[in-house]
């Protein structure tokens, strides 16, 4: 077991969700003005979306197997939609990596739940006409338990597990720094 590993007693998908807590959390909060002032910063919040997740699917190794390459596409154009009507110019980040097509996936399937999540608490009660197709996006629970079966095939003391974890820390960082280049 090698040292990073060590303690890793659980399935894998537990430890990757453990591993990068911190990670996580510290990109939630690099979004809190969005959260606390929806309404102002919503051009900012889509045009982070949009650079980060560009970055992260860009920065997956070339020989990398996704399960989220349809999704990209359709959370892409659903936000270049959103911003084409208020005239926004995407602020692009470098990609990364190469990252394992597990953190890839990992990243992007799992911002879906948090998205999933600000939009009952933003925008419960508004019709749907009125929402950004952003957020409309389906939930594809389907896709997200496949992918935890995936992350679950992952021996946790393996040396894969430890790129894992490092590659999906790698992309938070990188959505903080398409956060960080939005000028609008
Ligand atoms: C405003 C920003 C964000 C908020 C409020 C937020 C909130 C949440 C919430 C509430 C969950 C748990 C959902 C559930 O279990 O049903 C979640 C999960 C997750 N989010 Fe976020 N999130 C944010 C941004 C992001 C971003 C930018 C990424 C990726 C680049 C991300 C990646 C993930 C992942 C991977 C999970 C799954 C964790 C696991 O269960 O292993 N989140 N988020």
């Amino acid at each position: 077991m090698t040292s990073a590993a060590a303690g890793r007693e659980a399935a894998f998908r537990r430890c990757l969700y453990l591993g990068t807590r911190n990670e996580h959390d510290a990109t939630e909060a690099v979004f809190a003005p969005f959260t606390d002032d929806p309404l102002s910063r919503l051009t900012w919040f889509l045009a982070a979306q949009r650079s980060g997740l560009a970055a992260i699917f860009d920065s997956r190794a070339s020989d990398a197997c996704v399960l989220s390459g349809a999704v990209v596409s359709d959370l892409v154009r659903r936000l270049d939609l959103d911003l084409l009507a208020t005239g926004t110019t995407v602020a692009e980040v470098t990609p990364t990596g190469p990252l394992d097509a597990l953190a890839v996936d990992y990243l992007i399937l799992g911002s879906r739940l948090g998205t999933q999540a600000l939009r009952l608490r933003l925008f419960s009660g508004h019709a749907s006409d009125t929402i950004p197709a952003y957020f409309r996006a389906p939930a594809l629970p389907q896709l997200w338990s496949a992918h935890c079966v995936a992350l679950d095939a992952i021996p946790p003391d393996s040396a894969r597990a430890d790129r894992i974890i490092e590659d999906v820390k790698t992309g938070f960082a990188l959505f903080g720094h398409a956060a960080a280049a939005q000028k609008t």
